[in-house]
Parts: C-alpha cells; sequence; structure tokens
C-alpha cells in the first residue's frame, strides 16, 4: 500500500514545484484534497486519478455528491441538487418509496450510483479473469463477497432478530444504495443479530464510499493545516525537514519501519489535529440513564463533545495556541489527559482509517519537504485572525490558509 500512497504522494510534490514558480502566496488546500482523492481511488477503488491534473475525472464527479458538493456550478442545476437532497434526508420513507417509483431518489443520483456499481463490476470482471494481482479494498473484499440474488427473502426469519437461515444480508443504507431487503428495521434486526459472515455487493460499494466520505476531507484539510503551521514556524519545519531526509532516498522514498519509528513526524501531525481538529464536535447517544458530575443524562439523549474547545482549553494545554509539536513525545505524553485529544474520537466508534491516514500523511510530509519549502507571505493569515465558517460537518476556515512554496535546491 505504501508504493500506491507514494506515487499519489510524488504527484502532489510535482504539483506544489510548478507552483513555486509564482511569487504569490498559494491556497494549497485543493492539492492536498487532491491528493487524498488519489489515494482513496487507488487503494480503495484501485482507480489511478490524478485529481489534481484531472478535476473532471468521473471519479472524482461522481464523488462529489456523497462528499456534499455540487456537480455543477450552474445555480439552476445546483439549487435542483439541494432541495433532492433535502427531499431525501425529510420525506417519510413510505412516501419516499412512492416517489421512488417515478423520480430518482438515491441520495447521489442513479448516474453516480451505477458509476461505482460499474466500477465494482469491473474488479469483479479483472478478478475473475485473474488478468491483474491487485490489492485495494475492492479486490481484497470481493474474495468474501456473497451474491444477493442467491438469497430468498423467505430464507430470512427474523421473528427473533437471530434465527437466519442466511445472516449475510443486509443492505447499505448509509449511502442510499437500494437493494432488495431495504426495510429499515428488518436491516437493524439483523445487524443487530451480528451474524453476518459475508459481505454483499451493495456493502462492499458501501464500505468504500464510506472510506472516501471519511478520508478525504479530513486527511486533506490536516495536511494542509500542517504546511500552513509549518510556514509559521519554520525551525519545527527545518527539524522535521531535516529527520526525513536522514530516512528517505533522493525521491523522498522512506522505508516504512523508517517512517513509523520518526516520533517528531508523528508530533507535529498530532498536534497539527490538536489545533485544527477536523470533527470539531462528537456525539453519543446515552443508552441507559446515568448521572455525571451531577448532570443527569436521561436515556436516548444525545451528548455532545466540544472537540476544539477542550483542545484549546489552557486548562488541559498550556499556551494552547501555540504549535508545540514536543507535547506529543513519549516523554511527555503523560502528562496531558488522553481524553483532552480527541481528533480522531475514543472508545468503540473511534476512527478506523487512523492508521491510514497517518501513513497518508507521513508519506506526504516526507516526500514534500524533500523538494519544497513553505514560508508566510503577505496574504498567509495570522493564527490568531482566523475565522472559522459556522454549520455542522468538518470545521473549515473562512480565509483560505495561503503559504509561500519555494523550490528547495538540491544539495
Ligand atoms: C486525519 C484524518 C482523519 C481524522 C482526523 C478522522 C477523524 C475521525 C473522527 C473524529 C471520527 C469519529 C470518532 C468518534 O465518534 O469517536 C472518525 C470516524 C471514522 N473514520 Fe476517520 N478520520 C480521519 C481519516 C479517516 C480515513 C482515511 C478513513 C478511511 C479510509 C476514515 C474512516 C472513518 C470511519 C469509517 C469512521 C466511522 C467509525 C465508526 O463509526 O465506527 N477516517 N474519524
Amino acid at each position: 500500500m505504501q508504493q500506491t500512497i507514494n506515487a499519489c504522494a510524488d504527484k502532489l510534490a510535482e504539483k506544489l514545484i510548478s507552483l513555486s514558480e509564482s511569487k504569490e502566496a498559494i491556497a494549497v488546500g485543493g492539492h492536498t484534497a487532491a491528493f487524498t482523492m488519489d489515494v482513496i481511488a487507488s487503494t480503495a477503488f484501485g482507480v489511478d486519478v490524478d485529481a489534481s491534473s484531472n478535476p473532471d475525472h468521473p471519479f472524482v464527479y461522481h464523488s462529489k455528491p456523497f462528499l456534499g458538493l455540487a456537480k455543477s456550478e450552474q445555480f439552476f442545476i445546483k439549487s435542483l441538487q439541494i432541495i433532492r437532497v433535502i427531499l431525501i434526508v425529510l420525506l417519510p420513507r413510505k412516501v419516499k418509496e412512492i416517489f421512488g417509483r417515478f423520480f430518482d431518489m438515491t441520495f447521489a443520483g442513479q448516474e453516480s450510483m451505477s458509476y461505482f456499481e460499474n466500477l465494482v463490476n469491473r474488479v469483479l470482471d479483472l478478478k475473475r479473469e485473474d488478468a491483474q494481482k491487485r490489492n485495494d479494498f475492492l479486490s481484497m473484499c470481493i474474495d468474501n463477497m456473497v451474491d444477493i440474488k442467491d438469497v430468498h427473502k423467505d430464507s430470512i426469519n427474523i421473528s427473533d432478530g437471530k434465527n437466519l437461515d442466511n445472516p449475510r444480508v443486509y443492505p447499505v443504507y448509509l449511502t442510499g444504495f437500494s437493494c432488495e431487503y431495504n426495510d429499515y428495521e428488518q436491516m437493524h434486526e439483523i445487524f443487530k443479530s451480528n451474524l453476518c459472515l459475508g459481505l454483499t455487493k451493495e456493502e462492499v460499494i458501501g464500505n468504500a464510499v464510506i472510506f472516501l466520505i471519511a478520508g478525504y476531507e479530513s486527511t486533506g484539510a490536516t495536511l494542509q493545516n500542517l504546511f500552513y503551521l509549518l510556514a509559521w514556524y519554520p525551525e519545527i519545519q527545518e527539524k522535521l525537514y531535516t529527520l526525513t531526509s536522514e530516512i528517505s532516498d533522493e525521491d523522498g522514498n522512506c522505508d516504512y519501519e523508517e517512517l513509523q519509528k520518526l516520533e517528531y513526524l508523528e508530533c507535529c501531525i498530532l498536534e497539527t489535529l490538536r489545533l485544527f481538529p477536523p470533527l470539531p464536535r462528537l456525539d453519543r447517544v446515552a443508552n441507559k440513564d446515568v448521572t455525571v458530575k451531577g448532570i443527569r443524562i436521561p436515556k436516548d439523549m444525545i451528548v455532545e463533545f466540544q472537540v476544539y474547545a477542550l483542545q484549546h482549553d489552557p486548562k488541559y494545554w498550556p499556551e494552547p495556541e501555540l504549535f508545540r509539536p514536543e507535547r506529543f513525545s513519549s516523554e511527555n505524553k503523560d502528562e496531558f489527559n488522553q481524553y483532552a485529544f480527541l481528533s480522531f474520537g475514543a472508545g468503540n466508534r473511534a476512527c478506523i482509517g487512523k492508521r491510514l491516514a497517518m501513513l497518508e500523511l507521513k508519506v506526504a510530509i516526507a516526500k514534500t519537504l524533500k523538494m519544497v519549502k513553505f514560508e508566510k507571505g503577505a496574504n498567509t493569515p495570522r493564527m490568531e485572525n482566523l475565522t472559522y465558517k459556522k454549520g455542522p460537518g468538518l470545521i473549515q476556515t473562512m480565509e483560505p490558509l495561503k503559504v509561500n512554496i519555494v523550490k528547495r535546491q538540491s544539495e
């Protein structure tokens, strides 16, 4: 997998070198996002995209509705898409089922659904022909796939939620892929029974798409934020450059084990995530009545955690607005409360993509710092002046995080 990520990071480094010819400060966010799109397209779907050079690639186009982005910038089409999504979210399920007989009521649109379904079919064909040895997520799942058509509805007995002749079938409702058993309660019962042994095609597609939704913006934004911070902290940037150069060849390729051992690199990423947690708030639902520090939380109440506030609280983080990677060093790790850092969440539902995200970030940092350095320019916003967009979802600054990119002279 690291080789695949290396290839994507090479494209990012090339792009940044070409941008270094500009004298203006540049918002790198679009390019770091293109890098993570390339990584997910290749590691999850086995598709080579190069999103930065091919912004019209079908993978980029059909990913947009899943990422909450409009496929078209035309006002009329954009408005129609927004109305459609609002209707899909708000309409009761029964009404949606009736509408669905006449209109496309899939969340991302039938065209994009079909695109991803066809990708899986193509991987299936390649696998059958054994024409290529692949190690992307789709190819790995396909060996354990069950065909939904082979399962009769009657073979599922959900009366007690456990007695299932074939417990392997339940639909992926999150991404809106419809299948024969698209009854929410039925799916939930089967899911609860925890007896699912294989994956249907719908589940495979659904999981690959979830990788895209969960891993694209969070990782791309973290890389952008780190480049921005390095521009303000040149001494940290040079230390990182020296340490990564020691373990990399002339193209910036690093050995996996060596990369994992580089503690300072990990600390820089974690400190970036502390200052800019991509998900600024998390929530949980109480599954029973409970009293915490005198506050009664009734069953089913949603409890929200303000991750951003926690990670900027001087009670837990002295001088919280300063970028200090050594806070996370093995020497200092016991100094802070582990639950005061929730950028990847905690507990049973913590981020499952953390290892992939860390690997992507480490590879990209080692590669790019080998080629370029980031400097603050006249248009680089000061940290204390940053403001954030209001609303749900991922945190986003109002100001583009522009930095100057300077090509390194090879020594
Ligand atoms: C820097 C990058 C990333 C950050 C900061 C991040 C952060 C998070 C957070 C905060 C959660 C919720 C945890 C909770 O509620 O306790 C989460 C969940 C999740 N993440 Fe990530 N994530 C990142 C990258 C990725 C990647 C690359 C993938 C997949 C390829 C991924 C897949 C997921 C999935 C599937 C969940 C849901 C887990 C569940 O509900 O059980 N994430 N992530």
